[in-house]
């Protein structure tokens, strides 16, 4: 019986790289894909030697043209069998928006949206056709509302939510099971790459990634179509239910708003 691959997507650092581990110690084999070559190099050395897995990386820029295809090429039809595929690669940018370069704001959208939609729709047919599959999009608790001065990266994380739901329900017969996991302010470089450090939002005691990972790794064995870790991160997901929509947009530009 051939290896049964893990897939993350973003693994190079973060929540992506925390899931690797994650997965890593419970001896799941890892396909773990991101720009930075020689990251994942270091890791795949590190895993294979601590874990005794196989750890294949995959230098990709995701956003390259036909890459998503690419990363199927060299994995499915090369004869592997993947049994978890994880979107997790997505990046935010912060300000007000139209003061936020556009090709970034589109570049996020590519990444964010469309990559992880071609991705899925390019992998289900092999996952569909196992045992036991899962498909995990990592969206955000930011899916549940608008987002004021990150307004592309909230939308963008609503789009993976609704997209999620409805496959899961899709799917939900048959042994591929659709999880969209959703963390809060996560401790990971997220926030300095998006320049949205100082924000209030990302003030106080985060959950680091390593939680997240634990906690998602459990939601996700139990396919579960929706996973939040942190029961805080739960209710800021409910209040959406009973506040007008105006109301939830001005709460999340005061939390936005630099501290
Ligand atoms: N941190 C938070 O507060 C938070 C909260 C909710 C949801 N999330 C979501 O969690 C996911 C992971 O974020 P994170 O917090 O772990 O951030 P991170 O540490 O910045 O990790 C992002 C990962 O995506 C990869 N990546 C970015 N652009 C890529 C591209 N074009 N092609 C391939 N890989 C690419 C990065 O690797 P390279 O740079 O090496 O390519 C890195 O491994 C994202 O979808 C994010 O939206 C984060």
């Amino acid at each position: 019986m051939s290896d049964h691959y893990t897939l993350i997507t973003g693994a190079s650092s973060g929540i992506g790289l925390a899931l690797a581990k994650q997965y890593a110690i419970n001896k799941h084999p890892l396909i773990l894909v991101a720009r930075s070559g020689d990251k994942l190099q270091e890791i795949a050395i590190e895993f294979e030697k601590k874990y005794h897995i196989p750890v294949a990386p995959i230098t990709l820029d995701l956003t390259a043209p036909g890459a998503p295809k690419t990363l199927y090429n060299s994995t499915v039809a090369q004869g592997m069998t993947v049994q978890t595929v994880i979107n997790n690669a997505g990046f935010a940018t912060y300000g007000p928006f139209h003061q936020v370069e556009l090709n970034r704001q589109l570049n996020l959208l590519d990444l964010n949206m469309r990559v992880l939609t071609e991705i899925s729709h390019r992998f289900i047919p092999h996952l569909a056709g196992q045992a036991i599959s899962r498909l995990v999009n990592v969206a955000s608790t930011a899916g549940f509302m608008p987002g004021p001065t990150m307004a592309t990266y909230y939308a963008s994380k609503a789009y993976v939510l609704s997209l999620s739901e409805a496959l899961a329900e899709e799917y939900r017969t048959t042994p591929l099971a659709v999880c969209c996991l959703c963390p809060g302010t996560t401790d990971t470089d997220f926030a300095k790459k998006a320049n949205v450090g100082r924000a209030r939002l990302f003030q106080g005691k985060l959950m680091t990634a390593e939680q997240v990972a634990a906690y998602a790794y459990i939601g996700i064995q139990h396919g579960d179509p929706v996973i939040i870790p942190c029961f805080m991160n739960k209710v800021s997901t409910w209040l959406p239910r009973f506040l007008p929509r105006n109301v939830i947009s001005r709460l999340v530009a005061g939390a936005n708003e630099q501290a």
